[in-house]
């Protein structure tokens, strides 16, 4: 039923499911994809194959553009059918059809596969189903060593717990107050809410100077934020996305790419 990719359970490899959340163009999507594409490196080099579930968890969907695959098919068209077949008493375990119908419209790709949430609800009340549908992508992912969640830009995804237990959870700022005050809340809301978030990494995106980078560290740890990691503005990012070109495809020695490789590093070798 699972894609033939999601083995992550034939070996003894630690999983990890790491979301990517923060203000809304900080850079989660670009991030999620140079995740992917450099955790499946990393592997790679490491001689140990590994599989991926992306799951873009954002309704403004762009991360299979930025991996470069398209799909048909989002969770929410599903979600939508399979209320309605629930109102009809059809049958067999709804949690079961939901996982069925997810690995269809699955996107399978060499290394990974990908699931579009798509719409988040509809006019009626989806609390349930969304509950049931967060139930099945949990065990969805446990099938693979890594699941990477590219979040939407609102805190909705935590406070609608459509988001799953993580072990990390990236937060991305760029050189705004704005965007410090997102991972404020988004900090606030994980702690209120009864997320389980085992490691939080913050990351600074698009750093432009030296100047600029000092100043965004000093601000955040004004307020107890500790950066960890800094991606600088990448001139080929903003070229890539002007020619619509897959940010995936970017050469090895971007700044970017550099940038993330240094926090997929950082991510495997965490063991909290
Ligand atoms: N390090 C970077 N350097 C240059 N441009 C970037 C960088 N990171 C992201 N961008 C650009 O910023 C915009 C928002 O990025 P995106 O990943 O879509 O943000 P989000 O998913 O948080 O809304 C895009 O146009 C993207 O190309
Ligand atoms: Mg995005």
């Amino acid at each position: 039923m699972i894609s033939k990719k999601a083995r992550g359970w034939e070996r003894d490899m630690k999983r990890r499911v790491i979301s990517v959340s923060g203000k809304g163009g900080s850079g989660k999507t670009m991030i999620s994809a140079l995740l992917i594409r450099e955790i499946l490196a990393e592997c790679d080099r490491s001689g140990v194959g590994c599989c991926v579930l992306a799951i873009d968890a954002d309704p403004d969907a762009n991360l299979a553009d930025a991996l470069g695959v398209s799909y048909e098919k989002t969770v929410g068209d599903i979600r939508e059918k399979i209320l309605e077949e629930k109102q009809r008493e059809i049958g067999m375990d709804i949690r079961i059809r939901f996982e069925a119908k997810i690995a269809e419209i699955m996107v399978e790709e060499h290394g990974f596969d990908l699931i579009v949430m798509g719409r988040p609800e509809g006019p009626g009340c989806y609390c349930p189903v969304n509950h049931i549908l967060r139930a099945a992508i949990d065990a969805l992912s446990r099938n693979y060593d890594f699941t990477v969640i590219d979040c939407e830009a609102g805190l909705e995804h935590l406070s609608r717990r459509t988001t799953q237990d993580v072990d990390v959870m990236i937060v991305v700022i760029d050189e705004t107050m704005k965007s410090i005050r997102t991972a404020l809340r988004l900090i606030e809301i994980a702690r209120e809410l009864d997320v389980d978030v085992r490691n939080m990494f913050f990351v600074a995106n698009k750093i432009t100077t030296e100047e600029t980078k000092k100043r965004i560290e000093a601000a955040a740890r004004r307020h107890g934020i500790e950066i960890s990691a800094f991606i600088p503005y990448d001139q080929s990012v903003a070229r890539f996305d002007i020619e619509g070109i897959p940010v995936v495809n970017l050469p090895d020695d971007s700044p970017s790419v550099v940038a993330v490789r240094g926090i997929v590093k950082m991510v495997m070798s965490d063991d909290s």
